[in-house]
């Protein structure tokens, strides 16, 4: 076997300054605050004050400015004009709104383009994006990186002391910084030899004795073509770990120019599209917290029956809260879609009351605030068409921008509570983690085995089943602690470090649960498979060995039985040998190793570890198998039908109807309702709290 590398993939924040920091930030009494951006440059300087107006009077208790202005705040390179967004941040302050102050990287002017082409991503064919959309410059570019950030340090400076700036959010929806240009490049090769140090260890890291691949010197390393067939999967995947890695270096950049400026009142987050195999995703630390941006109906998603277009498919937001939030100290959602948008296959408007129930959804996950884009419908540009809270005559409030009204309002009713109820003990009691490992799902998808496998899918089956439970879920990393969960689920972790399977041994032995699935533990850290059994180093943990796996075509599924029922699968079983203490929980029944063992549980010390080797067509057997071990282990679950998600936060108890049909919930005489009735409609919302 290998010998052990520990490779800590992320760091974390340190949370005992910024509990402190963050209650500065956003006052526990508040809840939750709510926004809109707003662009002054897209209108008549003459409708700002009126605009403004309008938002605070609907209960926005802050705005969003300069998020794509690169062109207005310095027309010509080293000249700046702020006069402009200065009267616009001093209509806000009149009006009581904060502001939330952007870096505007995503849109850089045509003088930069033309003086600097390079600045412009380079595509895998050699063709190069230009000016006039979004998001076409490369981070990889020092030109780039070095103008974005003096248009920022003089930005930083003009309003890092300005108390009505609340916050800087960075660029825009950074995405992974793909680019063959040549500065990516050579900061390829610089990236590289940091984390290697030698060509020989790179040769090692890479196999490249497998089809001669072998380099001589990190300057012949070259950005793999990934449409190039048999292109080396090490290669591959350590470039796409340098792209995240250049988004999340450039925004570290940016929040460091912005933080020798900046008063410590103001924060610096960015909105990151929720993207489960997105490593920057919480890798830059410099940010005090991450932020999300969510659209619900675009034609993409069937959410539950026929209207379920409409409101959407709900694990989309309860997966982002539970995905982001134990990642920073605290959250936000810089974007959730106010309407109708422009961009999507199929731009249906929601369901009345759709806007609501996502407002309700992101609270209920704990985040410290949400806004929208944007205050008003744009009636020019590639968004035109795309709702706001306004429509385009600028004043009348569209559905979902009196939606967004209804919601600040009850807000505010809240806040009146003054009291926070309790959380019951057991809804705290089925609290679950999911260990992830972004890394590990780009490995997978980079070498499914079967075209049947869907990562996501897979940890969702997991998930959902949790959240029909009505469990508290937190995605959490390796490096963070494992004790305050009474059950880990580790699906699918292909890439396991022999460090992490003694942290998760101790855990397990000191009285945790677990449960893993297939695909877990099979590869070390560097993605070579183990010079062992296969997975051999998990096989104390699940108390079993495995003897192969197999991989159906979907024509020929078979099923898996467990206490008489079948569950059938496709993709991906381990076919498991369990030691004579373990229990087999389920086996495979048909095809040449019927009765052999597909779910196994063993005991280990004071704790249990549950394995799961096979992956459900309907994610009915991760259902039953979560089921089964709860009642083991004496926590008591809840029922919710699909869709039906009950969470609580600030002792507030809220319960969200995405299914399509009423759902009656059923509470105790000891909970005052707040919002609501028990019997929800679809797109419905209740909160209580206990007396
Ligand atoms: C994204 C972007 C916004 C805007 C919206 C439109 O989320 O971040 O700038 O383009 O989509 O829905």
């Amino acid at each position: 076997m290998k010998k052990k590398v520990f490779i800590g993939l992320l760091l974390f924040w340190s949370c005992s300054s910024f509990a402190q920091k963050t209650e500065s930030y956003f006052p526990p009494e508040e809840l939750t605050t709510v926004g809109a951006y707003y662009y002054p440059e897209h209108w008549d300087e003459a409708q700002w004050d009126r605009d403004l107006q309008k938002m605070a009077e609907m209960g926005f208790e802050f705005t969003h400015f300069a998020e794509f202005a690169w062109a207005q705040l310095e027309p010509e390179e080293g000249v700046y004009d702020f006069k402009w967004l200065d009267k616009a941040v001093g209509l806000a302050a009149k009006h009581k709104l904060k502001v939330i102050m952007c870096t505007s990287t995503a849109t850089p002017p045509v003088w930069l383009v033309r003086k600097h082409p390079d600045v412009l991503i380079t595509r895998e064919d050699g063709t190069q994006y230009d000016h006039g959309s979004r998001q076409h410059a490369s981070f990889s570019n020092e030109f780039y990186r070095e103008y974005a950030q003096k248009m920022i340090a003089e930005l930083a400076k003009h309003y890092g002391d300005d108390d009505r700036i609340m916050g800087w959010q960075l660029d825009n929806e950074p995405h992974s910084n793909v680019d063959y240009g040549d500065d990516a490049q050579q900061r390829f090769r610089q990236w590289l030899k940091k984390k290697y140090k030698t060509i020989e260890a790179l040769n090692d890291a890479w196999g490249t004795n497998f089809w001669s691949g072998t380099y001589r010197d990190f300057s012949e390393i070259n950005i793999p073509q990934h449409k190039q067939w048999g292109m080396n999967l090490y290669q591959r995947l350590d470039h796409s770990r340098f792209c995240d890695y250049e988004t999340s270096s450039f925004l570290d950049e940016q929040a460091e120019t912005i933080r020798g400026y900046a008063s410590p009142k103001q924060w610096i987050t960015t909105n990151y599209i929720p993207m489960y195999d997105a490593r920057f995703i919480g890798a830059s630390r410099e940010l005090d917290f991450i932020s999300y941006t969510r659209y619900m109906v675009y034609g993409e998603h069937k959410g539950i029956g026929p209207r379920g277009y409409r409101v959407g498919e709900y694990s989309r937001i309860a997966m982002a809260n539970d995905y982001f939030r134990p990642l920073t100290p605290v959250y936000g959602v810089m974007e959730l879609q106010p309407g109708q948008v422009n961009w999507g296959t199929i731009n249906s408007q929601p369901l009345p009351g759709a806007v609501r129930l996502w407002l309700w959804h992101v609270f209920a996950g704990g985040s410290q605030f949400t806004c929208t884009y944007r205050f008003r419908a744009p009636i020019y540009g590639y968004e035109q068409y795309h709702y706001g809270i306004v429509g385009p005559d600028g004043v009348t409030p569209t559905r979902g921008g009196l939606e967004y009204q209804q919601f600040i309002d009850e807000v505010k009713q809240l806040r009146r509570k003054s009291s926070l109820g309790e959380t019951p003990a057991d809804y705290l009691k089925r609290k679950t983690a999911i260990l992830y490992d972004p890394d590990n799902t780009v490995a997978i998808n980079q070498n499914k085995q079967t075209t049947v496998w869907d990562t996501e899918q897979h940890v969702l089956k997991y998930y959902k089943a949790l959240k029909s439970f009505g469990s508290p879920v937190d995605f959490i990393r390796d490096t963070m602690d494992f004790s305050g969960y009474s059950v880990i689920v580790v699906p699918a972790y292909q890439q396991m470090s022999l460090d992490l399977v003694e942290k998760l041994t101790d855990y397990v032995k000191g009285g945790g649960n677990l449960i893993m699935s297939c695909r877990t533990g099979h590869q070390d850290e560097l993605g070579h498979l183990w010079e062992a059994k296969h997975a051999e180093p998990i096989y104390e943990l699940i108390g079993s060995s495995i003897e192969f796996y197999d991989l159906l075509r979907p024509y020929a599924p078979d099923t898996i039985a467990m206490d008489k029922e079948k569950f059938a699968w496709t993709s991906w079983g381990d076919i498991l040998s369990p030691n004579a203490e373990t229990e087999t929980w389920a086996e495979y029944s048909g095809d040449f190793y019927a009765g052999k063992a597909s779910v196994t549980y063993n005991q280990l010390g004071e704790g249990t570890v549950t394995y799961v080797g096979a992956d459900s067509n309907q994610g009915d057997l991760e259902d039953a198998v979560l089921r089964k071990l709860y009642k083991r282990l004496d926590i008591d679950i809840q029922n919710y039908p699909e869709g039906i998600t009950v969470e609580y936060r600030d002792g507030f108890g809220i319960a969200m109807n995405y299914a399509d049909e009423d759902y009656v919930m059923d509470l105790s005489d000891d909970v005052e309702i707040l919002i609501g009735d028990k019997l929800i409609p679809t797109a419905g919302v209740l909160v209580w709290r206990l007396k």
